[in-house]
């Protein structure tokens, strides 16, 4: 069965509005994992506007599944990777004025930089994953630096309005899955998948990994309000008792 990698930025996101230690990533990944993800993801950024040092190495000791982390190509970052050790990486592009990742890694114009952080990460083990657009030609560039996955990045179906424009950048997906399979490569996919469009994705043959973060998380705030309303409802209610 296709895997479920529970990107968590955003339980950190909600933390970092205020600064404080509340919600806590460690404790949302416990969760997660109680509920069957089979692995957590979380990105530390440059500008580490969400997950921060402290949460890599801490999920690093906590979680019992297995800690994906995606990261841009920048030194600080990769020596922080190549310390804690997680159990693969993910490469991403970053730009520091983007909402989220925006596209996928040029592998084919970054050919030489990607591959040395590759082969630094697999003198480690980890695995290392390549996070790129649906296209054939970036497949098989990232073939060519030694990297063990490519994750497909899904960000223009999410997007997609109607029903044709959708299917139209499914094919364009199912087209790189084919190319990533006939390299031999592991196959992940993410950004943008939720609870309406993961389904043709999860189906796509080979799919091994699907990493999904803003849904779950958006959708959590939303089934879990009810409960932490009438919870606070209880506690102030008792207060009042005479
Ligand atoms: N995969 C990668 C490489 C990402 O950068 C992200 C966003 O951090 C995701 C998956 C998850 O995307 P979303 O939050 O839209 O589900």
């Amino acid at each position: 069965m296709v895997k479920l990698g529970v990107n968590i930025d955003h339980v950190a996101t909600v933390r970092q509005a205020r600064g404080g230690h509340d919600p806590e990533p460690v404790a949302a990944a416990a969760l997660a994992e109680l509920a069957g993800a089979d692995g957590i993801t979380i990105h530390l950024r440059e500008d580490r506007r969400h997950i921060q040092d402290r949460d890599v190495r801490l999920l690093r000791q906590t979680i019992s599944t297995r800690l994906n982390l995606e990261m841009a190509l920048a030194e600080e970052i990769i020596a922080i990777a190549l310390e804690v050790e997680p159990d693969s990486v993910t490469l991403v592009p970053e730009k520091r004025r983007e909402l989220t990742t925006e596209g996928g890694l040029d592998v084919i114009g970054n050919m030489d930089a990607v591959s040395r952080a590759v082969e630094r990460f697999r003198q480690r083990d980890i695995i290392v994953s390549l996070f790129i657009d649906p296209d054939p030609a970036q497949v098989d560039a990232g073939a060519r630096t030694g990297a063990d996955f490519v994750e497909i990045h899904t960000g223009r179906y999410g997007d997609a309005g109607g029903a044709s424009a959708r299917a139209a950048e499914l094919e364009l997906i199912e087209d790189a899955c084919i190319a990533a399979r006939n390299l031999g490569l592991g196959l992940n996919a993410g950004h943008g998948l939720n609870y309406l469009n993961v389904g043709p994705v999860a189906a796509i043959a080979g799919m091994q990994e699907l990493n999904i973060g803003h849904s779950i998380v958006g959708r959590a705030v939303l089934v879990g309000l009810e409960r932490a309303v009438r919870e606070m409802k209880e506690l102030i209610a008792e207060a009042c008792r005479p």
